[in-house]
């Protein structure tokens, strides 16, 4: 059987966790601290403006709220994501408004279409590096310049790309990144926010516990008592999930490095084969991403489908992401993305994680082979 996705944890992770239960303070703590204080590091950021949270949806929740939405005002985004993007903007008491790709090669937000769409409504632009590859950033900074919208980068998928020696995550206002049990680098659940600003990222902490004056932490052996300055919500972390963050956070260059090797593997099979398939992003290849997700588009002919149950049959699993925003039923009204339309049903991800072998790849494109090129 070829899964999709696979994790494994090693002594390390186990070790952290179990002295972390020893020690017995479990909630958030001196671990999340230190977890945060890392992040901050790998993502090449100041010190104080990491926040750990519950998940990445809670962390959007959290940025989005901080912004006082109105029912009018519009939040733009990719329609390629995931669903939480839009979800969060609901949650948050303002309206998503989903922008088209760039195209079949690139399908990070088409930043003339976001242009198009920007109007006096708009407040919050999030962008998605789709895969873990870069959006434009040097178009979207001189549009936020331009019209004056709060930036936020979805990074869940770029633990850790570059651009320009850069870390992805940390070119807009805020930034939010998963550790849910698929992405590169996992606590289980849980979610970080980076905020460039300090006050927001005072409001933030505060925010994410109850809007109280004093963390937990901070009473801890000290005079009891506390006020509460803000709307709040418990969006909070704990030291069981950040003794594993901190480990897989110290392994993640290392994966990714993994992850590029088993895409480089992919596009030679892929080529190597004449897999009858458009590729996009090859463009990216000797960069330093994350390679989060191996995708492929089918050409028009092919059913989605027919190829997923073909492979079942050989138990073979794939995956796609996603269905477009514009098309689930919740958000579903009269939007037409030309570019994305046309290829929405044709977008395959083929399983990429650290213990993929080579045998198993070439099986995945041997067995495609079979399928397309007939
Ligand atoms: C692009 C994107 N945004 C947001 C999320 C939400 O993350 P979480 O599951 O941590 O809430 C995910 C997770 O799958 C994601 O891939």
């Amino acid at each position: 059987m070829i899964q999709y996705s696979k994790i494994r944890f090693t002594k390390k992770e186990i070790t952290s966790v179990s002295n972390t239960l020893r020690k017995g303070w479990i909630s958030e703590g001196k671990k999340t601290s230190d977890f945060e204080k890392l992040f901050a590091l790998k993502l090449g950021v100041k010190k104080n403006s990491t926040i750990a949270v519950s998940s990445c949806t809670a962390a959007l929740e959290l940025i989005l709220k901080s912004l006082c939405l109105k029912k009018k005002d519009e939040v733009l985004m990719p329609s390629l994501t995931f669903v939480a993007d839009a979800n969060s903007v609901i949650n948050a008491g303002g309206k998503p408004v989903f922008v088209d790709i760039n195209s079949k090669y690139d399908l990070n937000i088409d930043v003339r279409d976001l242009e198009k769409k920007i109007n006096k409504n708009t407040k919050a632009v999030i962008i998605v590096h789709y895969a873990g590859f870069p959006c434009d950033i040097k178009k979207i900074l001189s549009l936020k310049k331009k019209y004056k919208f709060f930036l936020i980068e979805d990074s869940c998928h770029a633990l850790f790309s570059r651009l320009n020696d850069k870390k992805l995550g940390s070119f807009g206002d805020a930034s939010v990144f998963s550790f849910y049990s698929n992405k590169n680098m996992t606590t289980a659940e849980g979610g970080m926010i980076y905020s460039k600003d300090v006050n927001t990222f005072k409001k933030l902490k505060k925010m994410k516990n109850h809007g109280i004056t004093k963390s937990l932490m901070e009473r801890h052996n000290k005079l009891p008592g506390y006020d509460v300055i803000l709307s709040g919500n418990n969006y909070r972390f704990d030291d069981i999930r950040a003794s594993i963050g901190l480990i897989q956070l110290r392994d993640l260059e290392k994966k990714n490095k993994i992850r590029k090797r088993i895409a480089k593997r992919y596009i030679s099979l892929i080529e190597k084969h004449k897999l009858n398939i458009i590729l996009p992003f090859k463009k990216f290849i000797k960069d330093q991403v994350s390679h989060h997700l191996f995708v492929i588009i089918l050409k028009n002919n092919i059913n989605r489908n027919k190829v997923f149950k073909n492979l079942i049959k050989q138990k073979i699993f794939l995956s796609y992401h996603y269905t477009p925003l514009h098309d689930l039923k919740f958000y579903r009204k009269n939007y037409r993305l030309k570019k994305l339309d046309k290829i929405k049903d044709k977008l395959i991800s083929l399983p990429i994680h650290p213990y993929l072998k080579f045998e198993e790849q070439k099986k995945i494109i041997l067995s495609l082979k079979k399928i397309l090129n007939n």
